[in-house]
């Protein structure tokens, strides 16, 4: 048996007005249980790509595999079984009057049993730490709860991969990481996320692999520490590394520090243990 992976994107191109293309020649792939960012300035393609994988756009050109099935052959509904999709404005995902309904309407919908619905919603409530706020109503909470409630409707959903178009874009510190640990705990548990984030920092902190989109192509795809590694190349797209990697960056002409200084955590850690290892000293 061959092992498809679960994404194939082959030779994609999209166009919203037949004259030009917004994403153009697109050519990835993606496994289970991989963390992805997609990141790239305003206008890149990234939100007209994932539109594309969950079949909210068809390709214009190329085709895309699900599990080694040509997408074009399922429907939306039956695609977000296998994706579920949290849009750049969740806002535009919700339309009930109360949290709970909000999380059970595909179920509803999907002609679950009652019991089993109460479960999944619980369940999926509960992974994003909104237990408490079933009865609320919706537009009433934070845009970091609101993000969650629709995080959660597409997590009772039980697919296995999840997309999420600038999950934190306008929030603060703590709804940013609330959200993103939300997204580590769900990889950790199994499921494949693709994010897309204007925002380094949480690029190096949770993701493992990263796509970099320029002007409609994928400009460069690998590993976290290996893409924020090269500036110069970098320079084209606008996008700069976190601080902390241009510091340990500087600071390796002088100190022996390691390749994979990612966080102010680990920078910490590694100018720490060069100190004992130095040993007792003015310290
Ligand atoms: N509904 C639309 N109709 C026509 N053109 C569109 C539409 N949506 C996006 N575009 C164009 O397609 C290109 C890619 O846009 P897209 O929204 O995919 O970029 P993005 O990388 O998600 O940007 P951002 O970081 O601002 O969200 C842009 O040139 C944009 O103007
Ligand atoms: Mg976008």
């Amino acid at each position: 048996m061959s092992m498809e992976p679960a994404i194939r994107i082959d030779h994609v191109s999209y166009s919203y007005d037949s004259e030009n293309n917004s994403i153009e020649d697109i050519n990835l792939t993606i496994e289970d249980n991989e963390f992805v960012a997609i990141i790239g300035q305003n206008g890149a393609g990234k939100s007209t790509l994932l539109k594309n994988l969950t079949g909210l756009l068809r390709p214009t050109r190329g085709e895309i595999y699900i599990r080694g099935k040509n997408a074009r052959a399922m429907s939306v509904s039956v695609i977000s079984r296998e994706i579920g999709f949290v849009l750049q404005n969740p806002d535009r995902q919700l339309f009930a009057s109360t949290v709970y309904d909000e999380v059970a309407y595909a179920l509803v919908n999907a002609g679950m049993r009652q019991e089993e619905i109460e479960n999944k919603v619980r369940e999926s409530l509960e992974s994003v730490g909104l237990s408490a706020a079933a009865d609320m109503f919706p537009p009433a909470l934070s845009k970091g709860d609101r993000a969650k409630v629709v995080i959660a409707s597409v997590l009772a959903m039980g697919s296995k991969m999840i997309i999420l178009d600038e999950p934190t874009s306008g929030q603060d510190y703590r709804s940013c990481h609330q959200i993103m640990d939300i997204a580590k705990n769900l990889h950790r548990m199994g499921r494949t996320i693709v994010f897309v984030t204007h925002n380094m920092s949480l690029v190096a902190e949770y993701a493992k692999r990263t796509i970099v989109m320029m002007q409609k192509h994928v400009l460069w795809d690998g590993r976290v520490e290996d893409v924020f590694g090269c500036e110069e190349e970098l320079a084209g797209t606008h996008i700069l590394p976190p601080q902390i990697i241009r510091l340990a960056r500087q600071l390796r002409g002088e100190i022996p520090l390691e390749e994979t200084v990612l966080t102010v955590a680990e920078l910490g850690e590694q100018l720490l243990a060069l100190k004992r290892a130095a040993g007792p000293g003015e310290g």
